[in-house]
């Protein structure tokens, strides 16, 4: 049934899933959290098991990367996280926000009916705005919090954020139900999470350059926050780093963040 908020009932009568969504312990969906993935981090720590979904329909601090804020006002968003026990070789890890990416895309597709791109590390891009983001935290008793935030609302949104953020909403003509996007996410992470747990590096690298906004576009990036890495972005290495193509020769990303230039030349 529609509504237009998430609802716990509803989003696990949606799930089709196996794992995610159905561990033995309770999904959540909260009114108002400070934020999923800080609750999430608690119940890995606490012991809660794989699978464990956790929800809210607004955030009062809500976490982005670098340590920035998610601006999560209520019933606005998709707010949700994933708590994952790995069973996979520690080097395999950071392909789980490359994976992560492909799953928001397809997950974004199914149930809106659009297409979005992936910017390197982890970016959801849609109209050359953001659309979302993805924090992936490892918790002390080492459960893997995967936490998205996706735009679902078109709001007036602080200045700081006016014209580089997106919602879906602004770009499809009929209203989003949430729930569906929210059980649709847990489906195609599932995918994702099992791809990587059977080792299929190679589909989710080829997956995520498929949809990639980054590769072939002059891109610059602070590396260790000091060193100035300025080059075309020709690739993604095995283990997931962009490869980046300057004067020096080539430069593999391992994390951080990247600004992609414009035509103009600016950067965004
Ligand atoms: C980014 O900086 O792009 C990542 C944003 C991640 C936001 C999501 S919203 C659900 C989960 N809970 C949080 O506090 N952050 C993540």
């Amino acid at each position: 049934m529609y509504s237009d908020h998430l609802v716990l009932t509803t989003f696990n009568e949606m799930l089709k899933t196996q794992q995610l969504g159905k561990a033995a312990a309770p999904n959540e969906i909260w009114d108002e959290i400070d934020s999923t993935n800080s609750r999430a981090l608690l119940l890995a720590n606490e012991g809660a098991p794989h699978g464990v979904v956790v929800a809210a329909r607004m955030q009062s601090a809500g976490r982005g990367r670098q340590g920035r804020t998610w601006v999560s006002p209520p019933d606005a968003g998709l707010y949700i996280s994933f708590l994952l026990r790995p069973q996979v070789a520690l080097t395999e890890l950071p392909l789980i926000s490359l994976a992560t990416g492909s799953a928001v895309a397809r997950a974004v597709h199914s149930a809106c009916g659009l297409e979005v791109g992936l910017k390197w590390v982890n970016d959801v891009i849609a109209d050359g705005r953001k659309l979302g983001g993805i924090l992936a935290e490892m918790s002390r008793s080492k459960a893997l919090i995967i936490g998205i935030g996706l735009n679902v609302r078109a709001v007036e949104r602080p200045a700081e954020l006016a014209g580089r953020a997106v919602a879906i909403e602004e770009l499809v003509a009929a209203p989003v139900d949430v729930n569906l996007l929210a059980a649709n996410l847990t489906w195609e992470m599932e995918q994702s999470y099992s791809l990587l747990c059977r080792g299929e590096r190679t589909m989710i690298l080829d997956e995520w350059k498929q949809k990639s906004v980054t590769l072939g576009k002059n891109v610059r990036a602070l590396v260790g926050g000091a060193q100035e890495v300025e080059g075309v972005a020709v690739d993604l290495a095995r283990d997931g780093a962009l490869l980046v193509r300057t004067t020096g020769g080539d430069v593999a990303l391992h994390a951080g963040e990247v600004t992609i230039r414009n035509v103009d030349g600016s950067y965004v």
